[in-house]
C-alpha cells in the first residue's frame, strides 16, 4: 500500500516512520511518503496559507496552493486524482475514524492525506480535491498531522505482514469476532500481586469456559461503553 501525507511539517513523520511497526511495513513492501506543499507554492515566499474571508482567527491553507502541490506531486490534475486513489481531508468535523472505516482504507491500494494549516483548508479543497474528510474524535487538534499519522498506524496494523494483521486473524477490539465490542482483558504473571489475583477461569486450561469467560467481559465492556455492541 503507498500512504501519502500532504503536510506542512513532512519531518514530523521521519520519527512515525522510524518506529519498529511502521518500519517492519515499509520492510515488507509499503510506503508511507511525505510531501511539503510549500516546495510546490506557486506564491511568492513560500506563501500557502491565508486569512479566512468573513474574518476571524487563524490562517487557512489556500486551494491554489493545495492544486499545485497534488499536481506538483500526481502530475494529473487534482479532480481526477480522486478518481484514482483515496484521497482523505483531515479535518475535525468529518466522518469519524472506526475499526469498519480503518478495514475500508487497509483494502486501497493508495491513499491520500492531506493536513490542514491551523485553522484548516479552505472548503473547496475538501469539495473538489478530497473523497473523504475524516475525523479522528470530538476535539479540536492544532493540525491534521497527529490525525493523519492515527489513520496510517490504525491502516498499517491491518495490512498483511503486520503484527495487528497476525493478531486480527484472533480476536481484536471492535472487531467482527467480538461483535464491535472491545477486546477481553488480559493477565500474566506473576499469578498474584499485591493479593490480587489473575480470574482463577484463565488458570483453569479450559479453553471452552476461558472462550466463554472473554466473550461475556468483552460484552460487559461493549454495553459500558459508546458504539460498543454491535447487534
Ligand atoms: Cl482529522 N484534524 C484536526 N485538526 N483536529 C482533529 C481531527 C483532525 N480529528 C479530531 N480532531
Amino acid at each position: 500500500m503507498q500512504l501519502d501525507v500532504v503536510t506542512l511539517f513532512p519531518e514530523w513523520f521521519d520519527w512515525f516512520r522510524a518506529q519498529r511497526h511502521v518500519a517492519n511495513a515499509m520492510a515488507g513492501g509499503h510506503e508511507l511518503r511525505a510531501f511539503n506543499p510549500r516546495e510546490h507554492t506557486p506564491l511568492s515566499g513560500g506563501q500557502v496559507d491565508d486569512t479566512p474571508f468573513g474574518g476571524g482567527a487563524g490562517m487557512v491553507l489556500r486551494v491554489d496552493v493545495m492544486d499545485a502541490a497534488l499536481r506538483g506531486v500526481y502530475g494529473v490534475d487534482p479532480v481526477d486524482l480522486r478518481k484514482e486513489r483515496r484521497v482523505l481531508a483531515l479535518t475535525p468535523g468529518g466522518r469519524m475514524l472506526d475499526d469498519q472505516f480503518v478495514d475500508e482504507l487497509a483494502a486501497e491500494p493508495a491513499v491520500t492525506l492531506l493536513c490542514g494549516r491551523y485553522e484548516g483548508f479552505d472548503e473547496r479543497i475538501v469539495q473538489h480535491f478530497a473523497s473523504d474528510a475524516v475525523s479522528i474524535g470530538r476535539y479540536v487538534l492544532s493540525g491534521g498531522e497527529l490525525a493523519a499519522m492515527v489513520v496510517c498506524d490504525a491502516v498499517l496494523r491491518k495490512l498483511p505482514g503486520s503484527l495487528g494483521h497476525a493478531e486480527s486473524a484472533a480476536e481484536e477490539s471492535f472487531s467482527a469476532a467480538l461483535g464491535g465490542d472491545p477486546e477481553y482483558p488480559h493477565y500474566t504473571r506473576p499469578a498474584e500481586y499485591r493479593g490480587w489475583r489473575v480470574p482463577e477461569v484463565l488458570l483453569s486450561g479450559h479453553h471452552e469456559e476461558i472462550r466463554r469467560w472473554r466473550r461475556a467481559r468483552s460484552r460487559e465492556r461493549g454495553a459500558s461503553a459508546p458504539g460498543g455492541s454491535l447487534p
